[in-house]
Order: C-alpha cells, then structure tokens, then sequence
C-alpha cells in the first residue's frame, strides 16, 4: 500500500457513510419500510438509497480514491474534485430522500425534487469517476484490479442513468419512453448498482487487497481477467438485454435468466481464486479483518445458493427482499466493515508514524487494534444478519425488526473501535507519540 501519498477526504467519505448506515438500521429497526412497507413502497425506497448511496456507495468511493492511485502507481488526478464531490453526492441523496418522502405524502407533493437530486448525484459520481478513470488512463496498467474498477464505473453510470429516468418519470417527465422504464427497467437498476458497480468493484479490490493482507502469491492476471470477463457479461447481458426486451415489448425473464446463468459462472471463478488465496497464503494466523472478510464470502456464497434454490422453486419474486438484504448486509457491507477495520488502522499508522520511519522506534499496525474487542462486534453482526434474512424468509417481520436493532449495536460497536484506532488509544507509551509524530484528526487526514 506504501507508494501512494494520503488521501485527504478518504476519513471524511468513511465518516458519512458510517453515519448512514447507521441511520439505515435505526430505521429498519424502527420498522420503517420493507417487510412492513411494500418493496416498492416510498419508505423502503428512502432506506435502500440510504443504504445503496449513503453507505456502499460512499464508503466504496473514499476506499477508491485511496486504493487506484497505489494500484496502478500514480497520484491521483484531481485529487481536489473529492470534496466537491462529497458534497455534491451528499445534497443529492438529500433531495433524493426527501423526493421519496414527498412521493410517500410525508412532505408537500414536491416531486422536482426527484430530477434535481439526479442531476446532483450524476454530477458528483462524475467528479469521483472522472477523478478514477483519468488515474487509470495515465497509466495504463495491465489488465487487473484497476480494470474490475473501470467496469464497476460504467455499471455506476448506468445505475445513476436509470435512476434518473425513473425520477423524471416519477416527476411526470420523460413521456413514454421513462414510463416503460420505470414499469419494468427496475431489476435492471438494482442489478447494474448491486451487481456492477458495488460487487465487481469489490472484487477487483479484494484481488489486490486478500494477497497483500494474508501474504499469498497473486492468482495471476489470467484467472481474475477471466472473472472480470464473466462478470462484466453478466451485466451486460442484464442491462443491454433488458432494455432491448423494454423496447420492444418482449418479455424480460429469458435476459434475466441468461445473466443468472452468467453471474454463477462468475461467482464460481472468483469463488475459486478466493479459495487459492486463502489457501496459499503465507501469514498462517489470520487477522480478524481477513477471517470477518471469509464470512462477507459466504453470505456471497450463500446469497446465490439462496437466489437459486428461489428461483427453482419459482418463489424468487416473494423472497426477492431476503435475497437483497444478505447481498446487501451480508456480502457487500460484511466485506467493507471487515476491510474497514484493516484500512482505517493502517491509513491512521501511514499519517501517524510515516513521517518517522527510519528515526524513531514506533508500533507496528497490528498495535493500533485490539482484535479480542473488536471481534464479538463482528460476531455480533454477523449472526444477526443471517437471523434477520431467515426472519425475512419466513415473513416474521418482528423479528426482523430485532435483528436490525442487534446489527445497529453491531455496527456502532465496530465504530467505536475504528475511532479508538484512529486515535491511537491502544498504541502503548512510549511508542504512542515519539517525537515527529502528531495524532491524526479523527474525520480527515493530514497529506
Ligand atoms: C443517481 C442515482 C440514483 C437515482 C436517481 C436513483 C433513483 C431510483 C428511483 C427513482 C427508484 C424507484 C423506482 C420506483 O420503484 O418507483 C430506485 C429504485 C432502486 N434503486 Fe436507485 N437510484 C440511484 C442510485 C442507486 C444506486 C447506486 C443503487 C445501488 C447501488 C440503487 C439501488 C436501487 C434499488 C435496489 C432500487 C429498487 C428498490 C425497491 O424496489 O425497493 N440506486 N432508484
């Protein structure tokens, strides 16, 4: 990871999408929205884009900024567009929420709202995906992780496109064409930002990040572009397939049931290489942020065992919810809490104590986390996410609800032990502060 300067505003997007997440569980165990609303309902709308743009979208983008200048070797371009952009994207979920609002009658029926908080998040993605994409170009790696991030990015823009069509169509703009989207371009939507831009991304990262943390031998540029391959086809097929069926009135099942065919063949190729890392690494004792990552794994795993037991049994449609909240909390946040444990503590180790190397004894990273704490919070969240799915599968909305509360605690708990290593509280004297070194600010970093 040394070789890439700080990035300032990384801390500040982690601290945002930490804080919606958080406000995403109290709501879910507040019982606002799905299972006690409708899947389509204003109120679940409100807390998936929470979830979806709050929270995954935002923490995956401050992990990026920091992550592609190393990958590929090269600062990053414009390194002064993140903060507008955190803004940009911020006000824009703001306006989408409160246009979800309006549509569910809890404000004035002000449903411009919708189109403008589109255009505000295209703009801000596109600062944060220009920002990328130029990064990648000047340097022109080989085929590799960078490529899985290039790709999550145009599945981000096809995300946010859909999304605004649906909100112009919601406003009552767009004529025929948006109406036909919104009626059935959805799962094209959900696919595009769950599938695309925030799986294939993860993937990507977790490619480079899996081999540095557990030292093990890369799979080989060969494997993984075979899964960037697979991957990439899936949502290709997904979306191209499903706009064509849109447009010409033909019906969208066959295209969908092409892509879950392709997205086994991917989960199954990455599945395969995840497995040699773990296998082949070198470091024998895992760091908690590994063995959490392993569980993040099996919610993937399981996610697509359940959606194809679903889909056999012709229930998918009824479970459709169960099967996005473990992709969701399972999978896509699993793995991001888990990296975050690793990624906050070594940023805060970088800022801290990379000015003084060489001149000072100083700790190493490890000593900036207390795992034994930090791991029943983990737990915690873990166990309460597979309950809540079960609870979701056997439409027992109540306990749902506490299982959501359990995750909240989960979660809090895990922060908790982020902001104690971002503030060096474990860090023994005399090696806290040697002399050169100054404690990192809590939400952003010094570069
Ligand atoms: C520019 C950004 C975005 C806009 C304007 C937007 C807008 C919308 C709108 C208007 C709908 C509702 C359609 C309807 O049922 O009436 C919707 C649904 C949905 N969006 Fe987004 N969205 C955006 C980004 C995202 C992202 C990045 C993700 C995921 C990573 C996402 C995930 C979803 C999902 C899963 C649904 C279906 C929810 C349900 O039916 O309960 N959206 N979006």
């Amino acid at each position: 990871m040394v070789g890439g300067s700080l990035s300032r505003w990384t801390m500040s997007y982690f601290a945002v999408a930490i804080a919606w997440l958080i406000a995403a569980e109290a709501l879910m165990a507040a019982g606002f929205g799905f299972p006690n609303a409708d899947l389509a309902s204003p109120d679940t709308l409100v807390v998936v884009h929470m979830i979806c743009i709050g929270w995954l979208s935002m923490a995956m983008c401050g992990a990026l900024f920091q992550f592609v200048p190393v990958l590929v070797g090269k600062p990053l371009f414009a390194a002064r567009w993140q903060l507008p952009a955190l803004l940009l994207l911020t006000a824009g979920l703001v306006a989408l929420l409160a246009g979800f609002m309006a549509l569910g009658g809890y404000l004035p029926a002000w449903l411009w709202l919708l189109p403008l908080a589109a255009g505000l998040l295209v703009a801000g993605f596109t600062l944060v995906g220009a920002s990328l994409v130029l990064t990648v170009w000047r340097a022109r790696p080989p085929i590799g992780p960078a490529h899985f991030v290039l790709a999550g990015l145009v599945s981000l823009f096809t995300t946010a496109a859909l999304g605004g069509a649906f909100s112009w169509a919601l406003a009552g703009y767009g004529g025929q064409a948006f109406g036909a989207l919104l009626e059935s371009g959805i799962p094209l939507h959900a696919i595009a930002g769950l599938g695309g831009w925030l799986t294939l991304t993860a993937m990507g990262v977790s490619y480079r990040l899996l081999p540095m943390f557990m030292l093990s031998p890369d799979v080989g540029g060969e494997r993984s572009c075979m899964t960037l391959f697979a991957g990439s086809a899936t949502v290709g097929v997904a979306v191209a397939g499903g706009l064509l069926a849109i447009g010409t009135e033909a019906g969208i099942n066959l295209v969908l049931g092409s892509a879950a065919i392709l997205a086994f063949a991917t989960l199954a190729l990455y599945g395969r290489d995840v497995i040699a890392l773990y296998r082949n690494r070198k470091r024998r004792r895992l760091e908690l942020n590994t063995m959490m990552a392993a569980y993040g794994f099996t919610s993937l795993a399981a996610a697509a065992l359940l959606g194809a037991v679903l889909v056999a049994t012709g229930s998918f449609a009824t479970h459709v919810g169960a099967f996005a909240f473990l992709v969701a909390f399972g999978w896509l946040s699993g793995l991001i809490l888990a990296k975050l444990y690793k990624i906050v503590a070594f940023l805060t180790w970088l800022e801290a104590y990379g000015p003084a190397i060489g001149r000072a004894p100083m700790p190493r990273v490890q000593d900036l986390v207390t795992e034994r704490r930090a791991a029943k919070w983990f737990a915690l969240y873990f166990v309460s996410v597979w309950v809540g799915t079960v609870a979701l599968l056997v439409h027992q909305a109540p306990a749902f609800r506490y299982a959501a509360l359990a995750i909240a605690i989960a979660t809090i708990g895990i922060v908790q032990e982020l902001i104690r290593t971002r503030r060096l509280a474990y860090v023994a004297e005399p090696l806290r502060l040697p002399n050169g070194t100054r404690a990192p600010r809590l939400l952003y970093s010094r570069t």
